[in-house]
């Protein structure tokens, strides 16, 4: 079979989360996740990037059954979770595993590393006896580069990194089809951001486990992954193989997000993201959701089609592909080469 004709490892379908809020006497909807469709494929590690509130964390729990879909669906290993309950979705849950952003909230700070992985086992593997479970809790947390005598240590009495590996062996220990990877290094100090991501990478080779791994960083999404897909306020405007999207950005938001990104001589483009409102997931749009910040918007004159029509996702090449009504246009660079 090919890569994609085999039953991918997780299959998001027009998703939509919204939540009810009240404003004072109002009542509105955040528009989390607004329109979404995503594939991870078998042993494929896909970053979904964006800026803080674009909807990231919103998809992860949604996937992980923390928040009820509002429409659309989503499977895993061919099987749709969307609905699931019960002993279905309790046999389902070893299939999708998580890791959070925040090591010290996602653990309890009294267990120590063996009873953390244990747990999980136990639950999800009850065909290991308890000699097996032991030996696959030591595998996983060596795996993960916790040696045996960090093993019997409590979570207060570790660093924030080995708190991650601990959730991360945690998680892989049940050889799940899909983690997701919610920010698991960017709360960390620098210098041990490469040792877990050299991590998720080695567990991805020895494992086969597909990834779904969230961050705003784009840079790091273009390294990491073998995919990128771009968020914008709930909806993906672009994707495609990560390497080719900072390449040749085609969506004016990706571009804005490339401009930021620091070159290999330490300049920048641009300084700063954007101009104009942040985005408001409770704010009605009709067309595009990214014409009131966008450069391009505003270089072609405001067109009206940007105000009316949504636009869609549309391949402008294989694996790469753009919702944007005038990517095409050259009118940004040239504007900007008017400048410099
Ligand atoms: N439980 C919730 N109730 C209401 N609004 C929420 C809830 N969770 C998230 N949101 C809103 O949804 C949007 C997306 O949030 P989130 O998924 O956390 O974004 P990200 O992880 O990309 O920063 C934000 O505007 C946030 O305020
Ligand atoms: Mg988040």
């Amino acid at each position: 079979m090919t890569e994609s004709t085999r039953t991918p490892a997780a299959d998001i379908t027009d998703l939509y989360v919204h939540f009810p809020i009240r404003h004072g006497r109002h009542r509105l909807v955040a528009r989390a996740v607004d329109g979404v469709n995503l594939t991870v494929r078998e042993k494929e590690i896909v970053a979904l990037v964006g800026e803080s509130g674009c909807g990231k964390t919103t998809i992860a729990r949604t996937i992980m059954r923390l928040h009820e879909a509002t429409s659309g669906s989503i499977s895993i290993g061919g099987v749709d979770i969307t609905h699931l309950g019960g002993r279905k979705l309790r046999a389902m849950r070893r299939d999708f595993q998580m890791i959070f952003q925040d090591p010290f909230d996602s653990l309890p700070a009294n267990s120590n590393a063996l009873d953390v992985v244990a747990e999980g086992l136990a639950i999800h593997r009850r065909d290991l006896d308890s000699t097996a479970r032991r030996r696959a809790t030591l595998e996983a947390l060596a795996a993960c580069g916790l040696p045996a005598n960090v093993a019997g240590r409590r979570m207060f009495e570790l660093s924030g990194g080995q708190r991650q590996r601990v959730a991360i062996a945690s998680a892989v220990a049940v050889e799940p089809r899909l983690l997701v990877a919610d920010e698991p290094v960017s709360m960390l100090d620098v210098s041990l951001r490469a040792g877990i991501l050299r991590v998720l990478l080695d567990l991805r080779e020895r494992l086969g486990i597909a990834t779904l791994f969230i961050t705003h960083d784009l840079a790091l999404a273009g390294v990491f992954a073998d995919r990128v897909a771009v968020l914008y306020l709930g909806r993906i405007v672009e994707q495609g193989v990560g390497a080719e999207v900072i390449a040749n950005p085609a969506h004016p938001y990706t571009r804005a997000l490339v401009d930021v990104m620091p070159r290999p001589d330490g300049r920048r483009t641009a300084r700063a993201l954007l101009p104009g409102e942040p985005p408001n997931p409770t704010a009605a749009i009709t067309g595009c959701r990214f014409a009131a910040r966008c450069p391009l918007f505003q270089a072609l004159g405001s067109p009206e089609r940007c105000t009316t029509e949504p636009p869609a996702l549309r391949s402008i090449s294989a694996d790469h592909a753009v919702a944007c009504h005038f990517s095409d246009t050259t009118v940004l660079s040239t504007a900007k080469e008017n400048i410099a």
